[in-house]
């Protein structure tokens, strides 16, 4: 009932924006943007049940006004742009099982995608509403059933519930009560294990706290790194990982007893060899690859499937030059085969294996990328920096599984084999000639 009045709400008011601006006989994009704006309005009335200051609205018309156009981007690769949030998109994740792309913006809302649609024409969210605040983090729990979010004003974790309804779609239900406020600095990052053991939170102040799910903090770390720019759960749900000022990323592995309590948190191993501090990093699917990438103009790919407990340091698989800036991100496919890299408002995409610059995407975003994630299926890259959500095929992915097969056909000895790889070099080939056939948007 809610969305339904609203959505009329939204239509009665671009209606009547469109007979205005047509009687002043205004551009036709501008009636859009003006559309846009008025189903802004509505939706931020809807959210914001409090009394606005007549300070506030002035404050926000001036805004508008010298609001620019409308970004607008396009890319052969490009696979989708997920539009529905009237604020700017801080942070995304998919869900494990694959199903959902989970967003949040300063619009006060929380929206859940389905990458089933990312190819349709139209992609459908549902909304979860962030009450009296706003999300500027949010992560998926293992089961796909929650998530949790960092509130811009609470300081502190909020869980939500995804409660299925008999259509398919969820109803959200937030936890009675948030988790205490125990950071003194901005946030950087949450997570929660993939084992469902502890959430950790981490602060630019070198403190990473680990929780238990009931929010009891478990564990404090002090990264020791002057000031951290970065840190993260490992997918595997073993470690949790930190970079900053100094140039060594730190690994720590979360220790718990054959009962499932809490042990400690044990130093694992170190990533050294960047010359500058490092801007951020990323693990693969199965944490065995990380990369990382610094300020001293370079990425670095590691293996870090060592037996680190018998001293075994990760080695380092390849360096290679590229442009990064404060606040770069950088994401690692699922397989390892491709990496991606954030500079100011373009992605670069690179052969993992060979250091190759593949695609670079220029002013993807209207202001700085601040999101960046592989789906699990490494099928996509998705990016996040103004209102909308960029969805990219990943095209050097598919050339860099052809290439592998290609390299295993030269090896290999029995006819059946070799007919086996001959096919899926075919399909490969058809599902990467597919998609850029049709580039979308
Ligand atoms: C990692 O991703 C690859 C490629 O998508 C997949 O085949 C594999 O099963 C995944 N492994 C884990 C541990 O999720």
């Amino acid at each position: 009932m809610e969305v339904a009045a609203l959505f009329a709400l939204t239509l009665l008011l671009g209606a009547l924006v469109i007979l205005v601006a047509l009687a002043v006989g205004r551009r036709k994009d501008e009636i859009r943007e003006e559309t846009e704006q008025a189903a802004e309005s509505a939706a931020e009335a809807s959210v914001a049940k409090g009394p606005t200051s007549k300070k506030q609205k002035q404050e926000k018309q001036r805004i508008r006004k010298d609001k620019p156009a409308q970004h607008s981007f396009s890319h052969p690769l490009l696979a989708a742009s997920l539009k529905g949030h009237s604020g700017k998109v801080t942070c995304m994740d998919f869900s494990s099982n694959g199903k959902y792309l989970a967003s949040c913006a300063d619009d006060r809302t929380v929206r859940i995608w389905s990458t089933k649609d990312f190819l349709e024409r139209e992609h459908k969210c549902l909304r979860a509403n962030v009450e009296l605040d706003h999300a500027t983090l949010v992560r998926f729990s293992p089961d796909s059933r929650a998530f949790i979010t960092w509130l811009a004003n609470g300081d502190s974790i909020r869980i939500f519930k995804m409660i299925k309804k008999e259509d398919g779609t969820f109803n959200f239900k937030a936890a009675p009560e948030d988790f205490p406020q125990r950071h003194k600095a901005a946030i950087l990052n949450i997570g929660i294990a993939e084992t469902g053991k502890f959430i950790m939170s981490a602060s630019t102040d070198t403190t990473i706290l680990i929780w238990d799910l009931k929010g009891e903090v478990l564990a404090s770390i002090n990264t020791n790194q002057m000031t951290n720019s970065y840190a993260a759960v490992s997918p595997c749900g073993r470690f949790v990982a930190s970079c900053g000022f100094t140039p060594d990323v730190k690994v720590w592995e979360v220790c718990f007893g054959k009962g499932g309590e809490f042990k400690e948190v044990a130093r694992a191993f170190d990533l050294k060899g960047h010359s500058a501090g490092v801007h951020s990093f990323a693990f693969s699917n199965d944490s065995h690859r990380m990369v990382t990438v610094s300020k001293d103009g370079t990425w670095k790919l590691w293996n870090t499937d060592v037996e680190y407990k018998k001293q075994q340091d990760p080695y380092l698989l390849k360096t290679v030059p590229c442009s990064s800036s404060e606040g770069s991100r950088v994401a690692l496919s699922p397989d390892g085969r491709v990496v991606a890299v954030t500079d100011g408002r373009s992605v670069a995409l690179f052969d993992a294996a060979s250091g190759q610059l593949e695609e670079e995407l220029r002013g993807v975003h209207s202001e700085e990328v601040s999101g960046l994630s592989f789906d699990v299926n490494g099928r996509f890259l998705a990016c996040c920096g103004d209102k909308a959500i960029r969805v990219f095929h990943n095209a050097p992915g598919y050339r860099a599984a052809i290439r592998d097969m290609q390299d295993m056909l030269r090896k290999a000895q029995n006819e059946a084999m070799k007919q086996r790889l001959q096919q899926q070099i075919t399909e490969a080939q058809s599902a990467l000639d597919a998609v850029l056939a049709a580039p979308a948007d």
